[in-house]
């Protein structure tokens, strides 16, 4: 069965979330050509809030009525629900085809357990059921998005280059606008990151050469287009004033950075560099 499969807002600075403009066009499309389309509905509200901030016509319209709109577009969706449902663990996969269901239903007692819960515990499937209702509430998405967008325009007002439009889970700092005396091979977004936690303690994610890898036939590193270090936000953790330090600490860091120099690579895994890496800093 061919398929495609589509992510609500992107994790990668760069992408837009859907529109149901976009979406609409898709579905027409795979219809024709008999494809299925698979959504990531990870970030789903998220991606529903910003369509109700910005396509014409969806001002008025509920987060939660957006989500369905989204999903009745689409043939099936994988969730981690970790992210916009609220919960520390836990997901699911849903799909329309009973066929696909039936067999999924079976696979899943090899893999996970019993199709009622997959491997999840009771408790966490009580508490994914009122998160998923939690996130799209309005209000909810008001603030949450609402504190990603503080903490982006107290950045922007202090000098600090970061990627625009700002997005929902997170605010993306522009590494090499930050340290444009750094070349990429020494780094800067790994090297923003480590000096930001050294700084203040806070853990970023360097989105850039390190994170891009090595092409496994050359070995030569890819060198991408942004070096990016991403600032995410955790739901319902942080308040107004956690914001704020946040930007004092990159603000510090930003005051200082003619004086970083980049950073050596020491260890490097064979996969998935970016969250095992280790490097060195040059003096
Ligand atoms: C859109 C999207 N899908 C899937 C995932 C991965 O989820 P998990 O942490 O459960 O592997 C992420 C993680 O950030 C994500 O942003």
């Amino acid at each position: 069965m061919p398929y495609i499969c589509v992510a609500t807002t992107v994790n990668m600075a760069g992408g837009q979330p859907i529109s149901i403009e976009n979406l609409k066009k898709l579905r027409a499309l795979t219809n024709k050509h008999g494809i299925k389309i698979i959504l990531d509905m990870t970030r789903v509200a998220e991606n529903a809030f910003f369509i109700q901030q910005r396509e014409p016509g969806y001002a008025k319209k509920s987060v939660a009525s957006i989500v369905k709109e989204i999903c009745s577009l689409t043939d099936g969706a994988t969730m981690s629900a970790k992210k916009d449902a609220l919960v520390n663990i836990g997901g699911f996969l849903a799909m329309n085809d009973k066929n696909i269901y039936e067999e999924a239903s079976n696979l899943v007692v090899v893999y996970e357990g019993l199709h009622t819960y997959g491997g999840l515990a009771g408790r966490d499937m009580e508490a994914m059921a009122i998160g998923i209702l939690e996130s799209v509430d309005d209000n909810h998405m008001k603030a949450r998005v609402g504190q990603v967008i503080y903490l982006g325009e107290n950045l922007k007002a202090n000098g600090i280059p970061i990627v625009e439009p700002i997005g929902g889970h997170g605010v993306f700092i522009d590494a090499k606008k930050f340290l444009p005396h750094l070349a990429q091979n020494l780094y800067p977004a790994q090297t923003l990151a480590a000096e930001l936690y050294v700084e203040s303690g806070i853990r970023t994610m360097e989105r850039g050469v390190v994170s891009a890898g090595r092409n496994s036939k050359t070995g030569k590193d890819y060198y991408p287009e942004l070096e990016l270090v991403r600032l995410t936000i955790p739901r319902r953790v942080y308040t107004q004033a956690h914001m704020d330090v946040i930007c004092e600490a990159v603000v510090s860091v930003y005051k200082r950075r003619n004086k970083i120099k980049g950073l050596k690579m020491v260890y490097e895994p064979k996969y998935l560099r970016f969250f095992q890496a280790m490097f060195e800093k040059i003096n």
